[in-house]
């Protein structure tokens, strides 16, 4: 099994970026956690992260050709804007996961919709960066439910 976790725009600067709200840790130790978690199911990763919308489209349509199995994405502020992502992950037809590290629930009103969720199998929110690796269980196990082989 291999899952590709997407960040958008602005979480290549965790650790920098309004502490207090996506906490202190960097993208490469989020990179890291998430691996060493996914490693521990047996699924191997890929990373990819774009501050730009149209990379993160070509990237999800990649993953119909390079046996991704699964999509982990924090599109960032695209949650509330990008129909394109929605329909990226529409049609690829990939088991995706919504993560956002911050509570998005319980912020100002235009983080209240998210375009993506629609297509997601299910969406984590207020986790900090275990967020990623609770979406990796949720993934794995729909997979599995779904009768893909763990490789
Ligand atoms: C975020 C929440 C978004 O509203 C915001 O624009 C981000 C990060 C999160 O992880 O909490 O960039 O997706």
């Amino acid at each position: 099994m291999k899952f590709l976790i997407i960040n958008g725009p602005n979480l290549n600067m965790l650790g920098i970026r309004e502490p207090a709200v996506y906490g202190a840790q960097t993208y490469e130790y989020l990179v890291e956690k998430v691996r060493a978690h996914c490693q521990n199911m047996g699924v191997q990763t890929e990373f990819y992260q774009s501050n730009h919308e149209g990379d993160l489209v070509d990237r999800i349509q990649s993953a119909y050709f390079d046996g991704t199995s699964g999509i982990i994405i924090n599109p960032g502020a695209y949650t509330h804007t990008s129909v394109a992502l929605l329909d990226a992950v529409k049609a690829v037809g990939i088991p995706t996961a919504e993560v956002h590290i911050s509570d998005v629930g319980q912020r100002e009103d235009f983080r209240q919709i998210s375009y993506i969720r629609a297509a997601c199998i299910c969406t984590i929110t207020g986790r900090g960066l275990d967020g990623y690796c609770a979406a990796a269980d949720a993934l794995y196990e729909y997979i599995k439910s779904k009768g893909e082989k763990a490789l």
